[in-house]
């Protein structure tokens, strides 16, 4: 069977990613740009700043895609594109990017949600991987604990009421005085500290979840005994937090019969979270799967993956195709 290979464009939030992959297995290249340091200075991503930067490098992100990929434009079968859920400004740079390169090389163009792309990193990362699953996606903008019933469908079984997971990690952080990005800073201040300190993790009766009170206990606490060990706090932080999502699993496990659980998403990163997830994998005698950490964050790999499995699908865009900030997941 002849190869096919997608062009995955992503810029909803501040990485500038294009990324060349092969049968939605494989990647060939997966270029990535990110803003992080334009966006320490202001504590938190600047909108209009990323939209910006998005348009000054796109092009010559592309260029180099291909290049490491060792392809030409002539070799792509579709161009994959985050269509949301993202900032507006940023996200448009990417589809209004990618609308006029499918114009001019005439290839066909495909709308990704970002979401189904955090999932579809695992396929890059685990090549025996096939739904049905049950996936845990908890990044930035978002925690989602979505049962995965084929390559396009999805149900989502709980979402967070409140902050989503990575939300409360930046302001614990910022709080703390770690600065942002502030979920790798936690991860390895928490390491140092013990989670000595009692925080109240919300339980509901469905698979919903809820950070805000946990951030806002970290933040009082601190607030009112500034000389609290920060490590401690950090780590009892990251305790709660995991807390609320290994209920939950635990829960979903049980009731969907699930024999694996997948993490995607920037904070599955984290290495309490994953140690968390390794000895859940040895209570409930299920699989547990995290992709390689340069496909837990933003990337243009995962959202190539995704775009394999729409193009298969027969889901193809035209050129009326806009961003669409809070793209629900199976849309
Ligand atoms: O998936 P992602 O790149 O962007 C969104 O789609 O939101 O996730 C970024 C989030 C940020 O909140 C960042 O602090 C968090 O992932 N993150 C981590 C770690 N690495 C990145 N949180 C906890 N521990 C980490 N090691
Ligand atoms: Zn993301």
């Amino acid at each position: 069977m002849k190869d096919i290979l997608i062009m995955g464009i992503e810029s909803s939030c501040d990485e500038t990613s294009i990324a060349i992959v092969k049968n939605g297995r494989e990647v060939l290249s997966n270029v990535i740009n990110s803003q992080i340091k334009i966006h320490e200075e202001y504590g938190g991503v600047v909108p209009e700043i990323a939209s910006r930067c998005h348009t000054e490098v796109i092009n010559q992100i592309m260029k180099e895609a291909l290049k490491e990929a060792n392809v030409t434009i002539d070799d792509i079968d579709a161009i994959a594109v985050t269509q949301g859920p993202g900032l507006v400004g940023a996200l448009l740079v990417g589809v209004s990017y990618a609308k006029g390169l499918s114009y001019v090389s005439n290839k066909p163009l495909i709308a990704v949600n970002h979401i189904e792309g955090h999932i579809a990193g695992n396929y890059l990362t685990y090549s025996e991987l096939e739904p049905p699953f049950l996936c845990l996606i908890i990044s930035g903008g978002h925690t989602h604990l979505v049962n995965v019933k084929s390559y396009n469908e999805f149900e989502i079984l709980g979402r967070t009421k409140d902050d989503a997971i990575g939300e409360a990690f930046d302001k614990v952080a910022r709080v703390v005085g770690l600065g942002y990005p502030g979920g790798p800073k936690v991860d390895n201040l928490a390491k140092e500290g013990k989670a000595n300190i009692d925080l109240p993790v919300s339980h509901f009766d469905n698979y919903d979840f809820s950070f805000s009170g946990i951030k806002t206990a970290v933040i009082n606490l601190n607030h009112k005994n500034p000389n609290l060990n920060k490590a401690d706090l950090c780590a009892s932080f990251e305790k709660a937090a995991t807390e609320m999502l290994t209920t939950n699993v635990r829960k979903a496990v049980k009731e969907f019969h699930a024999d694996k659980i997948v993490l995607a998403g920037g904070v599955s990163r984290n290495s309490y979270i994953r140690d968390s997830f390794d000895k859940l994998s040895d209570e409930l005698k299920i699989e547990v799967y995290y992709p390689e950490p340069i496909l837990c964050t933003d990337n243009a790999a995962m959202i190539g993956a995704a775009g394999y499995y729409n193009y298969t699908n027969g889901e193809r865009a035209d050129l009326k195709l806009n961003a669409v900030p809070n793209l629900k997941i199976g849309e």
